[in-house]
């Protein structure tokens, strides 16, 4: 009997979601709709309920944060719902957009900034192939990745999670990062859910757009209360915080399906089976109540036959008045609420819309098909299987293949006099910046907070670790503040923004803080040659640092395995990555257009670097 494609296995899935439908009373369906943040629900409500979905979104962690905590907090919640009426598991979701991020211990792989630099899609498949093993193992059998986003205006603060401005690369990288997630097929032991993010246009959407801060302004923004930042919150508004992410998009239908469309393309093709939907804005309307998209595009244009997530909140906030909010979100496409709160309001409310007929039982039909039809060809639904060894998380193997990940992902955009790679014979070294031996810095937004957080937040190793490791018969002098007075034959400076996620990160403009200029410039003195390493989740203008270095290296967020950066730095490897966003000269040309010809804009004007650019080095044996 030759081996069922994929197609025909997700069909007959959906056969038998059918059947499994024609069992359910309409309460056990909208709560298949249901997804609630673990420390909304107890494991007992989720069988109550018939919960279709439990998430940690970023920084949702046991307490103690450790792997085996995970598993069985996890495991508690699945094992809870195996035993409803009907017995349909839930879907654990997780952001494990750099390795399973959450997990102390877990291994941190360079965010997508790097991943694009390296253009190598059979290591990103690699990658998503160990993440989904440490994912697996802790329980978890969705991952809310990749973000194919292509973000335009750099100063967005997700735009690290995107591999790149290169539409064509993007959908190569999401293709492969979707194949490592599955596995050898979807419903084997350790394949994983991806969740191709954010549907559509999301990196599009325009500085002083946002509306995010309406919403904080009523102050009753229990999202950024839950995430820790109140304190600071004047201080990153200030900055420019909240200014881009959710914002309005504009664009012709052409640029959508030219630039925005392809990576979901290529991402359904590979087999996706679930999409979130952004909490942007596609010339006005929001996406999270854009039938003409969700339905019209994704769905009946693109066949999706899997199911759309919605974003945290997203569905509330399309109307103050929350029924019709629920409606009208649902009705454009989205099959699943990432409520995330108040559940029980959610399921009351969609019962009512049904029974008042503003929300048709066939709608309702469709979205719990799509949701059993992907539990099912997961494979939830058959005998549970063995999970992975909880030693998988961390391990030695999956640490080698982010180190070689950080080290490929390494651009190097100045190197005066062939400086690099250092030849080591006799140098003395001095090596500056707080991030040289900051695990915390170098893993940036997304690792074990929302925010991510600067110190030793989880097992790993700094580009000063590195640095000892290559050059062990030199001098090294490491001065984190640079305030030393030791000269020596070669500085490294490693220059860094504080970590952010999302709006949070959003920037009036890209200089490198004043404070990261200062300390270059104290270090220029002091020593015959300059490097400078920038650990950023994105190009910023470097101004006269950029004249005082003899070496310039891009090295974004290399994760729990920073001492990748040294490896090329030292000749162990070679430099060989490439730009994947346009890299500003200076403050006025914000956004710069990489897509100038679809746009009617120069693309180059204000570009320091093109994409493509990248010095090459050769290894030295
Ligand atoms: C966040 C993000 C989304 C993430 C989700 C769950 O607000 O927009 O990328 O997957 O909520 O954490």
């Amino acid at each position: 009997m030759t081996p069922q494609t994929d197609d025909q296995k997700l069909r007959l899935a959906h056969e038998r979601a059918q059947q499994l439908l024609e069992q359910m009373t309409l309460r056990e369906k909208i709560g298949q709709m249901t997804q609630v943040e673990k420390n909304s629900i107890t494991p007992d409500e989720v069988r109550e309920h018939a919960i279709g979905s439990v998430l940690s979104g970023g920084g949702g962690n046991p307490e103690p944060n450790s792997p085996q905590a995970w598993r069985d907090m996890v495991t508690s919640f699945v094992e809870a719902s195996r035993t409803s009426r009907l017995g349909i598991p839930i879907l654990y979701g997780v952001d494990a957009v750099h390795g399973h991020n959450n997990v102390k211990d877990a291994t941190i792989f360079p965010h997508n900034i790097g991943l694009g630099a390296t253009g190598n899609e059979d290591l990103v498949e690699r990658i998503a192939r160990a993440t989904a093993t440490e994912v697996s193992a802790t329980g978890a059998q969705w991952n809310f990745a990749p973000a194919v986003s292509i973000p335009l205006d750099i100063r967005w603060g997700r735009t690290y999670e995107g591999y790149g401005q290169d539409t064509g690369l993007v959908a190569r990288l999401a293709s492969s990062y979707v194949k490592g997630l599955r596995g050898s097929d979807w419903a084997a032991p350790e394949a994983v859910l991806p969740s191709v993010k954010h549907f559509i246009g999301d990196g599009a959407a325009r500085y002083g757009t946002s509306v995010r801060l309406q919403r904080l302004a009523q102050g009753d923004d229990r999202t950024m209360a839950n995430a820790g930042v109140d304190d600071d919150m004047q201080k990153y508004l200030d900055a420019g915080a909240w200014t881009i992410d959710q914002g309005d998009a504009e664009g012709t239908d052409a640029w959508l399906r030219e630039v925005a469309l392809p990576p979901y393309r290529r991402a359904i093709e590979a087999g996706a089976l679930n999409v979130m939907a952004s909490y942007s804005t596609w010339n006005g309307t929001r996406m999270h109540a854009n039938r003409e998209l969700l339905q019209g595009l994704l769905k009946d244009e693109l066949g999706f036959q899997g199911f759309v997530v919605s974003d945290w909140e997203a569905m509330e906030m399309l109307n103050p008045d929350y029924p019709t909010a629920i409606a009208t979100s649902i009705e454009a496409g989205v099959d699943m609420s990432m409520v995330p709160f108040d559940y029980v309001r959610f399921i009351d409310t969609v019962e009512l819309l049904v029974e008042d007929g503003r929300l048709s039982l066939e709608r309702i039909d469709d979205a719990v098909r799509r949701i059993l039809a992907v539990k099912i060809r997961m494979g939830l639904l058959d005998e549970p299987y063995d999970l992975p060894y909880i030693s998988v998380v961390g391990s030695a193997s999956h640490r080698s293949l982010a180190r070689e990940a950080v080290a490929a992902s390494q651009v190097l955009l100045k190197n005066k006099g062939d400086l690099l790679p250092l030849k080591k014979a006799s140098l003395s070294i001095l090596v500056a910046g707080e991030a040289a031996a900051d695990v915390g810095l170098g893993c940036g937004g997304w690792t074990i907070s929302w925010m991510g957080s600067r110190g030793s937040i989880t097992r790993g190793s700094t580009i000063l670790d590195g640095v000892r490791r290559h050059a062990q018969d030199c001098e090294i002098h490491h001065e984190p503040s640079g305030d030393g007075s030791v000269m020596a034959d070669v500085g490294i400076v490693v220059v860094h923004e504080e970590p952010y996620a999302e709006g949070m990160g959003d920037r009036h403009e890209l200089a490198l803080p004043s404070d990261q200029v200062a300390l270059v410039q104290r270090i220029r003195k002091r020593v015959d040659s300059l490097v400078v390493v920038l650990i950023s989740g994105r190009p910023v203008v470097l101004g006269e640092v950029a004249e005082w270095a003899d070496a310039i290296i891009a090295g974004w967020l290399p994760g729990s395995e920073a001492d990748g950066v040294a490896d090329p730095l030292f000749g162990a490897t070679r430099y060989q990555a490439k730009l994947r966003y346009l890299w500003p000269v200076d403050q006025e040309h914000y956004p710069l257009h990489p897509f100038g010809e679809a746009q009617g804009v120069d693309q180059v004007v204000g570009a320091a670097w093109p994409i493509g650019f990248g010095l090459e080095t050769e290894a030295l044996d």
